[in-house]
C-alpha cells in the first residue's frame, strides 16, 4: 500500500497504473466499522481502492470540534492495509488549501438541500464539504466514489453537485452500518465515554425503529407530526437518566427522493434525526419503506 500527501506524488501512482479504474473512500479518518465496509465495497467497484483522509476545516463551524476531531492515522493506515487498499492520500490543510481559506473558491449547493437539517444548524458546513470533495474528485480522478447513507443530507449534496457540475465519477451509496443495538457508527462514538451515555445514544436508532414499525403496523395513514412527537417523547422518557441530557435537534420526515416535508407517513418516507448526547452530537436516518 502506497502513503502519498501530494498531488504529485499521487500523479506519479496514477501514471503508473495505466488506465486501471480508481474507487474512492473519502474520509475523515478515525476509520471505524462503518468506513471499512465502505472500503471492502469500494474493491470490488474498481481495479484500484483508494482511501482519502483529511480533516476538512471548512466543513467545521467555529463552535465545532475541529481541533478536538480524532486523529489516529497509524490506526488508520493499519486499517487500510489490511483491506489491502492500493494507496491512501493524506495531504496537509496547505496542500488542499495552499492559499487559505479566507477567500478560497467554493462549491455552494443549492439552498433547498441546505437550509433544513444539518445545514440550518451547521451553516456553510455543505459548502465545506462539496468543496473539499469535488477538490478530492479533480485530484485524484476515481470513476466510483463510496459515500455512507448515514449523512444522508451529505450524499444528496455530493450527488447533486456531480450532476450538476458534469464530474465524470459515479456516487455509490452504502447502507448505514450499526451496533447491535441499532446506534449507527460514527467516528464521533468514542465520545460517549460513560456507560449513561452510550445507552442513551442508542434512542436515536430506537426513535426511528419505532417509528417504522409503527408506520408498518397500522392499517390507517399516520400523520407524521403526531407519531414522530410522540414516538419521541416515549423514547426520550424511557432513556432518562440523571446524568445524561439528551436534546433533539431535528426529528423530520422526508420524501426519500427530493426531501421534502411530508405530513403522512408512507412506505416513501425517510426520518432524519440530530441529537446531543450531553456534548457529543449524533445523527441518523431511516426508510420506512
Ligand atoms: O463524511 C465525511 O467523512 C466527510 O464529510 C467527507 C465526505 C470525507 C468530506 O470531508
Amino acid at each position: 500500500m502506497r502513503v502519498v500527501a501530494t498531488p504529485a506524488d499521487y500523479d506519479e501512482l496514477y501514471t503508473q497504473w495505466q488506465g486501471k479504474t480508481v474507487a474512492l473512500v473519502p474520509t475523515m479518518g478515525a476509520l471505524h466499522e462503518g468506513h471499512m465496509a465502505l472500503i471492502r465495497y469500494a474493491r470490488q467497484l474498481a481495479d484500484v481502492a483508494v482511501v482519502s483522509i483529511f480533516v476538512n476545516p471548512l466543513q467545521f463551524g467555529p463552535t465545532e470540534d475541529l481541533s478536538r476531531y480524532p486523529r489516529p492515522l497509524e490506526q488508520d493506515l493499519g486499517i487500510c492495509r489490511e483491506l489491502g487498499v492500493d494507496a491512501v492520500f493524506t495531504p496537509s490543510v496547505d496542500t488542499l488549501y495552499p492559499a487559505g481559506m479566507a477567500n478560497v473558491t467554493t462549491v455552494v449547493p443549492p439552498e433547498n438541500l441546505t437550509e433544513h437539517f444539518c445545514g440550518e444548524f451547521r451553516p456553510g458546513h455543505f459548502t465545506g464539504v462539496a468543496t473539499v470533495v469535488l477538490k478530492l474528485f479533480n485530484l485524484l480522478r476515481p470513476s466510483v466514489a463510496v459515500f455512507g447513507e448515514k449523512d444522508a443530507q451529505q450524499l444528496m449534496v455530493i450527488r447533486k453537485m456531480t450532476r450538476d457540475l458534469h464530474v465524470p465519477v459515479t456516487i455509490v451509496p452504502y447502507p448505514t452500518v450499526r451496533e447491535e443495538s441499532g446506534l449507527a457508527l460514527s467516528s464521533r462514538n468514542r465520545y460517549l465515554q460513560t456507560e449513561a451515555e452510550q445507552q442513551a445514544a442508542r434512542c436515536l436508532y430506537r426513535i426511528l425503529n419505532r417509528i417504522r414499525e409503527q408506520v408498518q403496523a397500522s392499517e390507517q395513514r399516520l400523520d407524521a407530526k403526531t407519531t414522530l412527537e410522540s414516538i419521541s417523547r416515549q423514547v426520550l422518557g424511557e432513556v432518562a437518566h440523571p446524568d445524561v441530557t439528551v436534546c433533539l435537534q431535528y426529528l423530520e420526515a422526508v420524501d426519500k427522493n427530493t426531501f421534502a416535508p411530508v405530513q403522512i407517513l408512507g412506505p416513501d418516507s425517510k426520518i432524519l434525526i440530530a441529537a446531543y448526547v450531553n456534548q457529543v452530537r449524533l445523527i441518523d436516518n431511516l426508510d420506512l419503506g
